[in-house]
Formats: C-alpha cells, sequence, structure tokens
C-alpha cells in the first residue's frame, strides 16, 4: 500500500492515525505525519511513524493526504502542498465547511478530492464518517478510501455534497452534545446533594451502559427511553416537566444554528 500522510493532528488527526495503525491500513514506516509542533507527533515517532513539521516534505510522494487542520488553515496547508502535489495524489479533507470546489481552486481544478466529515469517535475506533468524492477519484481509489475511513468506524457515502453541513452539526458535533447530556447529569446528581466524584461516575457510567445497548438493540431510541419510563414512576416525572419545556425546540434551534455556521465556514 501506499504512503498516507496526515496534515494536522490533534484530536481528530490522532483518532485517525491510531485507527489505520491499529486495523493495519498502512505499515507504521508508510504513514507520516505533520504537525505544526513536534511535540504531538512524540507518541508516534516512538512507534515508527514519519514525523515532520513539513507539510511539504511530508505530502510529497504520498498515494493519500489527510487534512486534519481546522478549516480557517486548510487553504494556507494546501497553497503550501500545491508545490509538490500531483494528480495522482487524493486529497482528503476533514475540515468542516470547507467544499471540494474550494479546495480544487486553491490546489487545481482535476485533482482527485475527498470530503469527509468524521467524529471524535474515531479515537476509539467508532467515528461515523460520512464522504463524498470528486469525479477525479478513481474507483481503485475509491476502495482504498473505504477502507481507510471503516479503520476509524463506519463509513457512508453521499453523492450531494451540501449534506456533509448538515451532518456536520449532527454527528461531527454530536459527541459533544452527548458529553454535555454526562455534564447535566453530574451538575444535577451534585445538586441533589451527591458529592462530585459520585455524581461524574454515575453520568459516566450511564452513558456507557446506554451506548452498549444502543450498540446491540434494533429498537428504536424512543422504545428503549420507554424502557425506562414506567407509568406514573419516576422517569415519567422528569420528563412530564422536559415535554412540558421549550428543550426540544432548543436543541433544534441549536443543531440549525450549527448547520448555519457549518455552511459559513467556506472561505
Ligand atoms: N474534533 C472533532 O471532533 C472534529 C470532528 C469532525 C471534523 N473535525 C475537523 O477536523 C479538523 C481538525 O480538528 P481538531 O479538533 O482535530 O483540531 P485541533 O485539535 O486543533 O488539531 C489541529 C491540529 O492542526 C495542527 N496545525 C495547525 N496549523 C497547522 C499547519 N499549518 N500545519 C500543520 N499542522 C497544523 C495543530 O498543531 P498545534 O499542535 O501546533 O496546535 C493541531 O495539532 C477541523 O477541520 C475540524 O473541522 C473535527
Amino acid at each position: 500500500m501506499k504512503i498516507i500522510t496526515i496534515i494536522g493532528i490533534g484530536n481528530m488527526g490522532r483518532g485517525i492515525a491510531m485507527g489505520l495503525l491499529r486495523k493495519k491500513i498502512v505499515s507504521p514506516s508508510n504513514l507520516i505525519l505533520s504537525n505544526r509542533t513536534l511535540s504531538r507527533l512524540k507518541e508516534f515517532k516512538k512507534l515508527g511513524v514519519g514525523v515532520r513539521t513539513d507539510n511539504k516534505t511530508a505530502a510529497q510522494n504520498s498515494g493519500m493526504i489527510i487534512l486534519a487542520v481546522k478549516p480557517q488553515v486548510l487553504t494556507a496547508v494546501l497553497k503550501e502542498i500545491k508545490p509538490v502535489i500531483s494528480k495522482k495524489q487524493v486529497i482528503i479533507s476533514a475540515a468542516a465547511g470547507v467544499t471540494i470546489k474550494t479546495i480544487k481552486k486553491t490546489i487545481s481544478h482535476d485533482q482527485p478530492v475527498v470530503r469527509v466529515m468524521p467524529n471524535l469517535g474515531a479515537q476509539v475506533g467508532e467515528s461515523m464518517s460520512v464522504w463524498t468524492k470528486s469525479k477525479e477519484v478513481t474507483n481503485r481509489q475509491t476502495k482504498m478510501i473505504k477502507r481507510i475511513l471503516k479503520a476509524m468506524g463506519q463509513e457512508h457515502y453521499v453523492s450531494h455534497e451540501k449534506i456533509i453541513d448538515k451532518i456536520t452539526a449532527i454527528s461531527g458535533s454530536g459527541p459533544a452534545y452527548v458529553f454535555y447530556l454526562a455534564e447535566l447529569l453530574e451538575k444535577s446528581g451534585m445538586k441533589l446533594g451527591l458529592n462530585g466524584k459520585l455524581a461524574s461516575l454515575l453520568a459516566r457510567q450511564t452513558l456507557i451502559g446506554s451506548s452498549k445497548i444502543l450498540s446491540s438493540s434494533q429498537k428504536s431510541y424512543k422504545i428503549l427511553r420507554k424502557e425506562v419510563t414506567s407509568k406514573g414512576g419516576v422517569t415519567e416525572a422528569a420528563f412530564r416537566v422536559i415535554d412540558d419545556s421549550e428543550f426540544e425546540k432548543i436543541f433544534i434551534k441549536a443543531i440549525r444554528v450549527a448547520h448555519k455556521r457549518a455552511k459559513g465556514l467556506n472561505k
């Protein structure tokens, strides 16, 4: 397998790199990681992975170049690597909001480009990665891209790029909403007078258990919720308050604002 380069080894780039190594999609010697600061790359150097702080040398000679830098610096990185890029290399961007058209405008109009929206689950091999591609991506490259994305978790292809901004607001940001729920559970426990350590444990283990049920059950979320909600019981009392509130309306509004923000990142 050809060399794979990842540029930007933060939360997402690290998750992608770990997934590729864990699933042996690429050998450490065929993986090159480039990051602005070297300190983030130390753990990978120990594994025999090629580490760089110069994006240009990192991008040279690799079959796939995965970009996991912030959307605001994506164009600068593309300009930097442009002189060493050929049409045989696929650019895979994980940056929120930035379109294939914008990427091609900087690199070349006939560059094979993939746009993917993964999520933080990549760090544990459980990403939800939704992706699309430009017409220049060959069947062989498509197969390889699927293998790369499968190494990070679940992948789903969409032919309409516009959908990706919606996905960004749902599953891209999704883990943050779930962690927020954990924060709320922890805070509520403390409001009831539980100590912080116990409240935190209750929140964490509740989310872990619920996630495992979701991964093994085919039941709808609503049915699963009903299984905890007995008539006239404790959970039902809580949901009477939630259902009478603006909670659902506010949540959907927040998602709409996130979607708008994702669209606004394309500069
Ligand atoms: N985090 C998520 O849950 C998530 C989900 C879906 C998509 N994404 C997308 O993934 C991308 C990365 O997000 P993130 O959360 O991983 O951000 P992050 O943790 O801030 O990581 C970005 C990394 O890029 C490095 N960097 C910055 N400028 C660079 C340059 N010119 N050349 C090389 N490396 C450079 C940073 O280096 P330093 O060490 O010097 O800061 C940092 O390690 C974003 O475009 C985001 O939209 C993220």
